[in-house]
């Protein structure tokens, strides 16, 4: 039976690398972006629940696992308007955690009414330990957010063999990446990581799909870090 996956975020960067990862695999993949796969903005309050709707429509009613990867890394410098800037706080938030948190919900629901098991594979960042730029702390508190978020759930479902793990990857090499390299001096940023450069996206999507199809359950709660040493723990 091919396993039925949920991925946010497919359109491009990591997410497209993890999509392509399955591509030996038995499985059947549904994709969100905002403007390929399933479109779905999730600054739209109600873009999870249709998103789950919709995904578990074309997967003819069973979902196995979710991946929840999509997100945003935007820029939120403390000399803006009071207002601007809880205003990009909670887009931030509801982008990268709140969407997250409903996707996880749904799914946890689902998996109980129908007695399955299941697996959740969170997309953190290595922000969620390290912290982040002076204007990226809400970057940083939605991605500390996954991590804990994802241990809750590992913790309160495993019984019920629903399994949950985090990835944290440091710099990786996408659009993301790209314009936060560039905005720090680039190069120099790298003397940073002992490995020496940032991380492919194939790299990221290795650890998702491990998360996703094979990990042992008692690997549940954990979370991974892919930083080439940036940060350890
Ligand atoms: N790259 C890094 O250095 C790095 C480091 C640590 C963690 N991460 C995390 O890894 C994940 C993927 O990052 P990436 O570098 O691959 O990012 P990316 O290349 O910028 O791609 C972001 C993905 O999220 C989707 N997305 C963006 N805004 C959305 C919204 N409002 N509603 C729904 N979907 C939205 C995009 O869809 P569209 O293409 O349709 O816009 C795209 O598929 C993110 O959660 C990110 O925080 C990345």
């Amino acid at each position: 039976m091919a396993t039925h996956i949920l991925l946010t975020g497919a359109s491009r960067g990591i997410g497209a690398a993890i999509a392509e990862s399955f591509k030996h695999d038995k499985v059947r993949l549904i994709g969100q972006g905002t403007r390929s796969g399933i479109p779905t903005d999730f600054a739209d309050p109600k873009a999870p629940v249709a998103l789950w709707n919709k995904a578990l429509d074309a997967l003819d009613g069973r979902i196995d696992v979710l991946i929840n990867n999509a997100g945003v890394f935007e820029t939120n410098p403390l000399d803006i308007d009071h207002e601007d800037w809880v205003a990009n706080w909670e887009r931030t938030m509801r982008v990268n955690l709140t969407a997250s948190a409903e996707l996880c919900r749904l799914a946890i629901c689902h998996w109980q009414a129908e007695g399955r098991p299941g697996r959740i594979v969170n997309m953190a960042s290595r922000a969620a330990y390290r912290g982040d730029s002076p204007a990226h702390w809400h970057y940083a508190a939605s991605k500390a957010g996954m991590v804990g978020m994802t241990k809750s759930i590992a913790r309160g479902y495993a019984r019920q063999g629903i399994l949950a793990f985090a990835i944290c990857p440091g710099f990786t090499m996408t659009g993301m990446a790209d314009d936060y390299l560039a905005s720090r001096g680039g190069e120099k940023l790298l003397a940073d990581i002992p490995l020496g450069r940032v991380a492919d996206t194939d790299e990221v999507a290795v650890l998702a799909r491990f998360c996703a199809l094979s990990a042992p359950p008692s690997m549940t709660g954990a979370v991974l870090d892919i930083n080439g040493a940036s940060y350890v723990r």
